[in-house]
């Protein structure tokens, strides 16, 4: 296996505390608990307060991360925020990030590839800190989904939850960290899964309001559900070759938590039984870029993820973007 070039040297996650089950579901839309099970693995949740925010979210998930890796928040240099659901259009979610934690060293910017979001954060830091650019860099995944879900559209809502999930990358020594990765995009298919309006290309009006219900999240299930599989499968395969291993080495696979079946299609693909699959989609739904991130540190928890072992993460979201890792963990 090739070198590692960043080391994790903290990870933290936060999500909030207010569960919404299928059960609450049945009582809002037309659906039922076995549907959202059967076709997504989802049996609840995490929504954030009204008054939550995502940059309040990542700071929570931002302190446990920094409280392990032994650093104040003035050590940081670098603060990279992804995220599908900024605070607001400007400034970043980063810079009010940096403003909440205290972190007056720091450059801080967002960056937006979806889903795949803290992987793409994961690579810039790591390059980052490869070129001596930055020396501590914190890598953000932080989403409030709720915030843009349409509650009335059954197709989509049922889908998603909210939180955050951090990680602080120094230089690794080479014995531990990031081995490779790899990032891939298709902007040819955005419309398959976006948020048409609040943009340039539909901005609110005078009064603030948007045409339609632009604002919310759409999405083409099936040919989303295809695309996924598809490029997943192909990050996966790519990461391992780049660092120089086989399926059959990879401890743990951390995918994506978008759906249960699109994640046993794309472990199929890898050849990686589901033994050595983490899942949390059940409970947590799907928090976009903070989904990885969230998980990595359940697993670490539940005594599924230690030093030592050789961990595939994988990736895919709106864009189409898509992109995976290898970490010695
Ligand atoms: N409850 C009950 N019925 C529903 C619901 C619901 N929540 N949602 C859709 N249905 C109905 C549909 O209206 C349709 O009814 P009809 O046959 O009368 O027209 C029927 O169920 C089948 O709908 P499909 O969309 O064909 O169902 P499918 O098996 O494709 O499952 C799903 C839908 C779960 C969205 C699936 O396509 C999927 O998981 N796609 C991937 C989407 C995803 O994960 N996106 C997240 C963002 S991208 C990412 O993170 C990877």
């Amino acid at each position: 296996m090739k070198a590692a070039t960043s080391v994790f040297a903290g990870l933290g996650a936060y999500t909030p505390e207010k569960v919404l089950t299928n059960a609450d579901f049945e009582k809002l839309l037309e659906t039922s608990d076995t549907w959202i099970r059967e076709r997504t693995g989802i049996s609840e949740r995490h929504i954030a307060r009204r008054d939550e925010t995502t940059a309040m979210m990542a700071a929570e998930a931002s302190k446990a991360a920094l409280k392990e890796a032994g650093f104040g928040p003035e050590d940081l240099d670098t603060i990279i925020c992804a995220t599908a659901t900024p605070d607001r259009l400007l400034p970043s979610t980063a810079c009010d990030l940096q403003a909440l934690l205290g972190a007056t060293n720091a450059k801080a910017f967002d960056i937006q590839a979806a889903c795949s979001g803290w992987i793409y954060g994961l690579v810039m830091g790591d390059s980052l800190i490869q070129s001596g650019a930055s020396e501590r860099v914190l890598v953000l995944g932080a989403e409030k989904l709720t915030s843009i879900m349409d509650w009335t559209d059954r197709t989509t809502a049922v889908l998603f939850g909210d939180g955050a999930g951090a990680a602080v990358l120094t230089k690794s020594d080479g014995t531990r960290g990031i081995v490779s990765s790899y990032l891939k995009s298709d902007g040819t298919l955005a419309e398959l899964l976006w948020r048409p309006a609040g943009g340039t290309v539909c901005p609110p009006n005078e009064q603030g309001q948007l045409e339609g219900r632009g604002y919310y999240i759409k999405m083409a299930g099936r040919e989303v559900f295809k695309n996924a599989v598809r490029s997943m499968a192909d990050a996966a395969s790519k990461a391992l070759d780049k660092a120089g291993i086989t399926s059959e080495q990879v401890d743990l696979l951390v995918p994506h938590q978008a759906n249960l079946r699109i994640i046993e299609a794309t472990a199929n693909h890898a050849n990686i039984p589901m033994d050595r699959v983490y899942v949390n989609v059940d409970r947590y739904g799907n928090t976009s870029s903070a989904s990885i991130p969230i998980a990595l540190d359940e697993a670490r928890r539940a005594g599924r993820l230690k030093p030592g072992m050789t961990v595939l993460l994988v990736t895919f979201g709106a864009g189409f973007t898509w992109g995976s890792m290898v970490v010695k963990w």
